[in-house]
């Protein structure tokens, strides 16, 4: 009589590359979690394969970074290197991208930077970042990624991403929106993890307010209205009542991203044995599948799908 039933299928795993070889570095702040060359990460996705896992989802942290973000869209970036080679390995998993461009500028920040000669103030120029989200996605999609998922929170962008898959025949890859993504203190480890905490500033100029539920309905909205195929919440456990809202609202597929910090808190009180991680682990993805989310981006991905396995 069980109502909802977390499977394996449900389950996308976050991996980080960077460049070089042999490299396996741990993510002090996400244990079990490593930044790996492109030769390791090809061998821990065949795993995941393996056990059935149905999607990764993929990081890239570049050696170098500079004001225009220029690794996020060269053919020979990090990303997309790193999407030919698991290809050429593992061709019965799902390679989600995700486009942003805050692990690839060096100040950090998820677009084109611009200062307003008026004010002195600096800030992302929304429409001047379009044009590098579409060249990153079309570079994306060139290498054999499966599906594309926009971070960043530029309005417009699905819309433009959508045209620039189309015009160059990628009409069959779908779009996973990061629609309603909020500004979070959950999102701490990541930023350690993708080497990617602004150099100024912070995102809130286009993220979202965690007081806001409504105006998550209207960002789900315009990301559907331009083109989206999957919709996302992010994070996920402060959110459920979103991820809730969204469902009995649209008829849409809804991916929520259970973020770093959400992961990092229980790793901590586990280590302490302050909590069964494993019992509390599944409760969270129990309770994020329950809330409505029809796939869970998740770090616990791997170990989920063994705990699974072995019910
Ligand atoms: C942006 C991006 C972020 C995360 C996923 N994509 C960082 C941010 O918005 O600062 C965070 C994921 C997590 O915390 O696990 N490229």
């Amino acid at each position: 009589m069980r109502e909802t039933h977390l499977s394996i299928d449900d389950l996308i795993m976050p991996l980080f590359v960077r460049p070089g070889k042999g490299i396996k570095q741990p993510i002090p702040s996400m244990p079990e979690n490593y930044q790996m060359s492109i030769d390791k990460l090809t061998e821990e996705v065949k795993i995941l394969e393996g056990l059935g896992i149905p999607g990764i989802i993929l990081f890239g942290i570049p050696d170098k970074k500079d004001e225009m973000g220029s690794d996020a869209y060269s053919d020979e970036g990090i990303i997309q290197e790193a999407i030919i080679a698991i290809k050429k390995e593992a061709k019965n998993i799902l390679v989600i991208t995700d486009v942003c461009m805050c692990e690839y500028t060096s100040h950090g920040h998820c677009g084109f930077v611009r200062r307003d000669d008026n004010t002195g103030h600096f800030d992302v120029d929304n429409d001047m970042t379009l044009e590098l989200l579409a060249k990153e996605t079309v570079s994306h999609a060139k290498a054999g990624a499966d599906i594309v998922a926009p971070s960043d929170m530029m309005d417009g962008r699905v819309g433009v991403i959508r045209d620039a898959l189309d015009e160059e025949g990628f009409n069959h890859i779908p779009i996973m929106a990061y629609s309603a993504k909020y500004a979070s203190g959950f999102y701490g480890p990541f930023r350690e993890a993708a080497e990617s905490t602004p150099g100024f500033g912070d995102r809130s100029s286009y993220q979202m307010d965690s007081h806001n539920a409504t105006e998550a309905l209207r960002e789900v909205t315009l990301d559907i209205e331009e083109g989206a195929d999957i919709v996302m919440v992010k994070p996920a456990l402060a959110y459920l009542d979103i991820i809730r809202r969204i469902k009995d609202s649209f008829d849409y597929p809804i991916a929520a991203y259970n973020v770093s910090g959400e992961f990092s808190v229980v790793k901590a009180a586990a280590e302490k044995g302050w909590i069964d991680e494993k019992r509390v682990a599944l409760e969270i993805l129990t309770s994020i599948k329950r809330a409505g989310a029809d796939m869970i981006l998740t770090y616990w991905a791997k170990d989920a799908a063994q705990w699974l396995k072995n019910k």
